[in-house]
């Protein structure tokens, strides 16, 4: 069947009358590069999706994030169905499944003595920032141009700011991403760019009376999953330890998905607060914020304030189990990174034997293409601007989805693995690739002589 987007394009239309932009969260929108319209799904099975037009793609979104064990994983499903129907879909009281819950989470991650669980990423960093501040009795928060941490006003600053406004690299500028930002919140942050030590301890040896936390995703998942520079986050680790400063992981996207015990367990550093949330459920809406039982009894003692109707629900709780039960399978994360990097590595050879510099960066569950040599992969969010601004990604995520491999449309995501992704599916990813590739050629010849 030919590709088509007419079903797709219809909802779309029908969607926006009622239904405010159409969609239901910005990533998914015509401006972040989903056109001619928003991909309506139908259905999803293990690493494939169908869509309202009846095409079926290889997915390698997964939802963002929350299917690392691809789409309706059964043993998910199952218990999450059992609970509802023997038990119920909520209490908003305690149970036995949020204890059983938080003992799997601190299993796995050593840094974590103590956890609670909440609904969203978003709202797991603000708990996070908050016992940071109670903990240190101090306000500033240092974060890094180009990361991620979720949509609220404390938080929603210098994403992807505009150069312009951003200004100066060694100071930089913070810009909050959406008009109703109050400015005032602008100044309890410090931005800084990432993977730059020397500029982080003259912050931290200068403002240390000031600065309650430093927040950082130890894998910068949402700018193409950029790697730290070697002993950048362990001297983080040691400069905010001597300085009375609390580091948070923000493991949204990397907790459970980069390895069983997370970013910290690759890198083997224990930061003293931890937010997880996405591939910790398997596709439910769980999160979590753990960390130090000193910082975490703040909670216990009543000092830090921690409500939600919804937080551990049965549904929630009882998801978290029985994916991390799944996800502690032998050989699972071994064979979902060997794929990943198989393919990464694929795809640099295709682009390059078709003529177009490239590279990739991240890890095999969580990585990206960039149509760059090797020696410009970014490192931090400035030297991601400037390959971006020359990057023929649009007609790369164009040609595969037409051919039915589905990847995010904006450069700076991801391509993300589930333990359900096959051989097969690399192979299939690759053959669509290399036909991509040689459109992508025809259209735009590469530099004359190569
Ligand atoms: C690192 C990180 N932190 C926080 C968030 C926000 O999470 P949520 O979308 O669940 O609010 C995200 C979402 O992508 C994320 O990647």
């Amino acid at each position: 069947m030919p590709y088509q987007t007419i079903k797709s394009q219809k909802l779309f239309a029908q969607a926006q009358a009622r239904f405010a932009g159409g969609v239901g969260s910005g990533t998914r929108s015509p401006a972040s590069g989903w056109v001619p319209s928003p991909v309506y799904v139908d259905r999803g099975e293990g690493s494939h999706l169908w869509d309202a037009d009846g095409n079926r793609y290889v997915d390698y979104l997964m939802a963002g994030g929350p299917l690392i064990l691809g789409h309706r994983p059964k043993a998910v499903i199952d218990r999450v169905c059992q609970v509802i129907q023997e038990r119920g879909s909520m209490f908003a009281l305690a149970h036995d499944l949020e204890i059983e819950a938080a003992m799997k989470v601190c299993q796995l991650l050593p840094s974590v003595e103590k956890v609670r669980f909440d609904n969203s990423g978003t709202s797991a960093v603000q708990r996070a920032v908050r016992l940071a501040r109670a903990y240190t009795g101090k306000t500033k928060i240092v974060r890094f141009e180009g990361h991620y941490h979720g949509w609220s006003d404390q938080m929603h600053w210098s994403n992807r700011p505009p150069l312009e406004a951003a200004g100066r690299r060694n100071a930089p500028r913070a810009v909050p991403n959406s008009n109703g930002i109050p400015e005032v919140l602008g100044k309890t942050l410090i931005v800084l760019p990432w993977n730059d030590i020397d500029l982080l301890e003259k912050t931290i040896q200068a403002r240390k009376h000031e600065i309650a936390c430093v927040i950082t995703e130890p894998i910068l998942g949402n700018l193409g999953g950029l790697l730290p520079k070697p002993g950048y986050l362990k001297a983080m680790r040691q400069l905010t330890a001597d300085n009375d400063v609390v580091l948070i992981f923000d493991e949204v996207l990397t907790g459970f998905r980069v390895a069983p015990e997370c970013a910290q367990g690759k890198f083997s550093l224990l930061p003293d607060l931890t937010t997880l949330a996405k591939a910790m459920a398997g596709g439910f809406p769980a999160a979590a914020v753990g960390g130090r039982a000193e910082i975490m009894d703040l909670i216990s003692s009543g000092e830090v304030m921690y409500g939600g109707t919804y937080n551990s629900s049965p549904i929630v709780t009882s998801a978290v189990i029985a994916t991390l039960s799944e996800l502690s399978q032998p050989g699972v994360f071994q064979k979902m990174e060997k794929l990943g990097v198989d393919l990464a590595n694929g795809l640099v050879e295709l682009a390059q034997r078709a003529g177009f510099p490239a590279c990739w960066s991240g890890v095999g569950s969580m990585f990206q293409l960039w149509f760059c040599d090797e020696s410009q992969l970014p490192y931090d969010y400035r030297s991601a601007v400037q390959v971006l601004k020359s990057s023929p990604y649009a007609k790369f995520w164009e040609g595969l989805m037409k051919r039915g491999v589905l990847v995010q449309p904006r450069q700076d995501n991801l391509f993300l693995l589930s333990t359900t992704h096959s051989e097969e599916d690399i192979q299939l990813t690759l053959q669509v690739a290399k036909e991509t590739f040689k459109e992508m050629k025809a259209l735009q010849p590469p530099v004359p002589g190569k």
